[in-house]
């Protein structure tokens, strides 16, 4: 709800207090935008439902209540239109008085969360040794337009990197470091292993093949786990390998993060074991501590437990998960953790949401969210894969979505007879392909899955990235061509005449509403939904027939649509900013 339709509501329930007593305080107004524009810009539905608790005809429910309705300096005169809706139609000059104070505010009217909250987001978390895949991809790019908007919002967000550093198939890795590089233990400087995940694939044809190896493998574990320190220093290289591969995609996709793998709750995980025992919740079962959840239930229909130590003493990825929850509320203080993962996690999270909230480690202040995504397929709807069937590295796919962005533009600059230098078409491609696969993922409704098309996400036409920076940079071009300086146009000049002004002013000021549902309900494709119909509202109003001159036009219209062209280019940058896309002032 914008601030606007926020207003009209109070007002409303002011009226209805004022028509029919004390009692009917709080009874909510049901104001919703109009369902058709003809009738207006809002409308309350109130009347038909408090018609039957008085036992009066709508229309003279709604006839009382828009008597003592004062709602003048917002709209025009209310109607009361069919069986007794109240409709609200918004006074222009009241619009131009909002445009204007937005004109002003950095923050475009979006105002601040009135509550900072501390919020964790948990996102990207790729495994060490193995390949940051399209899943990764997608919950990095969700995770931070997730934390961008949260951050804007006013909120203490900590972007966390839960990195899956930990776990048996080490010991592999390291026992197969062991032998081909028999001085990695010992050697201070980084090593360059080169490509980990053919080292992975060549160390599992190792272990599968011999029993000796296996056992040199499993002493590791025991060693890594005690903290031998030379078995502890091939851990850290293979670690900083890894590392150093995530980080050009983090680089490539301008993303921050922390890194806090799981490996930083070890100390804590017998901790978490030994508090479930206490609170009772401990049963085991074939030698395995588990605790027996409510609603899981395995194919046999037999109640399902989370195995939180198994029957060899080791931990799970659930027990680490209990142990970073609890560290999350105690040392971050965190109010809303959120989760960014695929759909296939959807029970592990619930499951050990559940054995936290059992064990009352959950307080009823601290919200829980696994906010989960589809798969990324191929354009043959199967699963995603290089052409030869292998995962598709991400490198390869983001130095791709570049490259054809680099060639599109070097045949558009041809039909237009446009010469460039080599600098603007390498930055203008780097920001189109990158911003492209970013806004392809981001567009969509982030619970069903997409399919991934090079063709589709660079096109120029529909919710693509490219047409959204175009529509920027496009008005950027109306400065230039006019020799204006956006930031020095007259205040108080917006003079709102055309339908299509009205149209674009209207969306203008609707911004912060979709970025308080983004903000509740983490889908970000909201936001996208919005710019992408402002980017259409503006075509219109700059559309050469059924819009308005602009440049050409006299004074006063000329400085108000430049205004307006203004407004549209910052709410534009700032939205995609929030989602993590740059934009280009020339493309
Ligand atoms: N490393 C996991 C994976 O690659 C994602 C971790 C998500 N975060 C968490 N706290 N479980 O699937």
């Amino acid at each position: 709800m914008n601030a606007t339709q926020e207003k009209l509501k109070d007002r409303v329930e002011q009226a209805i207090v004022a028509a029919f007593g004390a009692d009917f305080a709080g009874v909510d107004p049901i104001l919703v935008p109009a369902s058709n524009p003809k009738f207006g810009d809002y409308q309350a539905n109130v009347a038909l439902s408090l018609s039957k608790k008085k036992g009066l005809q709508p229309r003279v429910i709604a006839g009382a209540i828009v008597e003592k309705l004062d709602v003048s300096e917002i709209c025009e005169p209310p109607e009361i239109a069919g069986p007794g809706f109240i409709n609200l139609k918004l006074k222009t000059a009241y619009l131009e008085a909002q445009l204007n104070a937005i004109q002003a505010d950095p923050r475009l009217g979006v105002p601040a969360a009135k509550t900072p909250n501390r919020e964790i987001v948990d996102f990207s978390s790729p495994n060490i040794a193995k390949e940051m895949h399209v899943g990764h991809l997608r919950s990095t790019i969700i995770g931070d337009a997730i934390a961008r908007i949260l951050e804007f919002q006013g909120h203490n967000v900590l972007r966390l990197n839960h990195v899956g550093d930990w776990g048996t198939q080490f010991g592999m890795l390291i026992a197969y470091l062991q032998e081909v590089y028999p001085d990695a233990l010992t050697t201070a400087n980084a090593l360059d292993i080169g490509d980990l995940v053919s080292f992975y694939r060549k160390a599992k044809l190792r272990f599968d093949a011999d029993e000796a190896f296996q056992e040199t493998a499993r002493q590791e574990v025991v060693r890594l786990q005690a903290g031998a320190e030379d078995t502890l220093h091939a851990w850290k290289l293979l670690c900083e390998q890894s590392r150093r591969e995530f980080q050009i995609i983090y680089e490539l996709l301008d993303i921050k993060l922390i890194e806090r793998g799981e490996s930083f709750y070890n100390p804590l995980l017998s901790g978490v074991v030994e508090d479930l025992d206490k609170s009772g919740l401990l049963v085991e079962n074939q030698g395995a501590k588990c605790v027996f959840l409510e609603g899981f239930t395995n194919r046999e229909g037999e109640p399902l437990p989370l195995i939180v130590q198994k029957s060899d003493g080791g931990y799970n990825y659930a027990t680490t998960d209990l142990a970073s929850l609890r560290y999350r509320i105690q040392q971050d203080e965190a109010k809303r953790i959120i989760y960014v993962t695929d759909a296939g996690q959807g029970n592990h999270f619930a499951q050990f949401f559940q054995v936290a909230r059992k064990a009352g480690w959950i307080p009823d202040d601290v919200e829980l969210v696994h906010v989960p995504f589809g798969l990324v397929l191929g354009e043959d709807g199967k699963k995603f894969k290089t052409r030869s069937g292998d995962t598709v590295r991400l490198r390869d796919l983001l130095d791709e979505a570049v490259s054809r962005a680099h060639a599109d533009l070097k045949t558009r600059l041809q039909e237009e007879e446009r010469q460039e230098n080599e600098e603007f078409i390498n930055e203008v491609a780097r920001v189109v392909g990158i911003s492209a696969v970013k806004y392809a993922d981001l567009s969509q409704n982030r619970t069903s899955n997409y399919i991934f098309s090079y063709d589709k996400m660079l096109d120029f036409k529909g919710n693509t990235a490219p047409y959204m920076l175009y529509a920027y940079a496009r008005i950027q071009g109306i400065s230039r061509k006019g020799d204006i300086n956006f930031k020095e146009l007259g205040n108080n000049a917006v003079l709102l005449e055309h339908e299509t002004e009205l149209a674009l002013a209207k969306y203008l000021l609707q911004l912060d509403e979709f970025i308080s549902s983004v903000e509740q309900e983490l889908l970000p494709n909201r936001l996208c939904e919005y710019l992408f119909e402002l980017s259409k509202k503006f075509n219109q109003f700059y559309d050469r027939n059924q819009g308005v001159q602009v440049l050409e036009a006299e004074e006063p219209q000329r400085t108000s649509r430049l205004v307006l062209c203004d407004l549209t280019a910052r709410t534009l940058k700032l939205g995609l900013s929030l989602l993590g896309i740059q934009v280009l002032e020339r493309m």
